[in-house]
């Protein structure tokens, strides 16, 4: 059996890392990885594949940059090429990027099942590149691997029950990478050296165009986040998009740690010792709840809506007083984390064992 995954940037890696492991415990399966080059930065690819020790990929199409429409549009003329090539009896995609959408497109037109991980979501918001790509790529699937109860839900609702389509609820594939890598992350010397300079700290991360195309709500955003330095040190990993942006508009950050992306390890470390988390990404929001960190959502919606049903995620958009009342609040908040929204950590195995039937 052979299997082509499309993957292209950062939160597919941490994805992939997990299924193409499961994948090898399968002799009888050939994983062929095509990254689109979406992201392409060291720290924002190689050091994902180096640490999570993702195979490399078989193809890099070396795709990224440019509008919305001509990046897919590229990836799709590229990706169709690879798999005329390799002729593979599926197609696996993740999440909701341009890469997800291009490689799924690219896979329904040659007639070739995809597999999408992560179906289901939805924020109902279709100005977000993210509920397009999502939307469009579950309608075309043929096993929608969802990872909550809300997401099948979602399908149902939108009919997916009538197609000749598999829905399951697999859990999180981002909870098996938590569970998995935890046990090996190890901070870089960065990281230790930054932590050791600091006891208690929040961790934030900006990243989604709905808040840095938007100059009003990137503003306020880091305007609460300098606010907040103040009394605890904000950590911020910044997404490159973020740092041209506030480079363009020539913003002074002085209170903010600001500091480059960073590998997944570090990330964990960040996760595991920060006091709560301010994002707009929607993996982040999950690994806080991961790690038992309250997380403060710098959106107006959000797809993991069982993390803010049970309270362990507030939405507050890009205002800035509701970003400080939150922050004031975030110390003093406990919770039971006993629940399991999002599986056993056996997502990937589920994923793997269904393919192959
Ligand atoms: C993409 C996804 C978003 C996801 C995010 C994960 C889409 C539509 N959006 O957004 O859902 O949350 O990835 O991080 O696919 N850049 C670099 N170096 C890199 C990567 C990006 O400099 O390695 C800069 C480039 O200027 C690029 C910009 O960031 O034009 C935006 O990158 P892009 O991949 O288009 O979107 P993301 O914001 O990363
Ligand atoms: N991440 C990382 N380093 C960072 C920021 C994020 O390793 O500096 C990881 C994060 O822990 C999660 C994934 O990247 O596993 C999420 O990616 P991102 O926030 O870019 O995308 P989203 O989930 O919003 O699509």
């Amino acid at each position: 059996m052979k299997i082509v995954t499309i993957v292209g940037a950062r939160p597919q890696f941490v994805k992939t890392a997990v299924i193409s492991r499961e994948i090898q415990k399968h002799t009888h399966i050939q994983e062929i990885i095509i990254h689109t080059g979406q992201h392409y930065d060291t720290n924002m690819s190689d050091i994902f594949f180096q640490e999570m020790q993702i195979p490399v990929p078989n193809y890099n199409l070396g795709i990224s940059g440019s509008s919305h429409g001509a990046m897919t549009g590229r990836m799709l003329e590229e990706i169709e090429k690879v798999l005329l090539q390799e002729n593979p009896d599926c197609v696996l995609v993740y999440g909701d990027t341009n890469s997800t959408l291009a490689g799924a497109l690219a896979a329904a037109k040659l007639h070739i099942p995809i597999a999408h991980v992560e179906a289901g979501l939805r924020s109902y918001n279709m100005r977000m590149p993210e509920e397009i790509n999502r939307i469009l790529t579950d309608r075309i699937s043929t096993w929608l691997f969802c990872p909550t109860d809300t997401a099948v839900h979602n399908l149902k609702k939108e009919g997916y029950t009538e197609q000749n389509a598999v829905i399951m609820n697999v859990g999180d594939v981002m909870y098996d990478a938590a569970l998995f890598y935890e046990k090996i992350a190890r901070p870089s010397e960065t990281i230790s050296n930054l932590l050791q300079s600091m006891n208690e700290f929040y961790l934030a991360t900006v990243h989604r165009a709905e808040n840095t195309d938007d100059i009003s709500r990137i503003t306020d955003i880091l305007k609460a986040l300098e606010a907040i330095s103040q009394k605890k040190p904000v950590i911020l990993p910044l997404h490159p998009r973020t740092q041209k942006l506030i480079m363009n508009m020539g913003i002074a950050l002085k209170n903010i740690c600001v500091i480059d992306p960073v590998g997944y390890f570090d990330m964990i470390t960040l996760l595991k010792k920060c006091s709560g988390v301010f994002t707009d990404s929607g993996g982040v929001q999950k690994e806080a709840y991961f790690f038992q960190k309250p997380c403060v959502t710098l959106r107006d919606e959000t797809e993991w809506v069982e993390l803010v049903e049970y309270g362990f995620n507030t939405l507050v958009g890009a205002n800035y007083g509701r970003i400080l009342e939150q922050a004031a609040m975030i110390d003093a908040k406990k919770m039971d984390w006993s629940h399991k929204l999002y599986g056993d950590g056996n997502a990937a195995a589920k994923i793997v064992k269904s393919l192959e039937r």
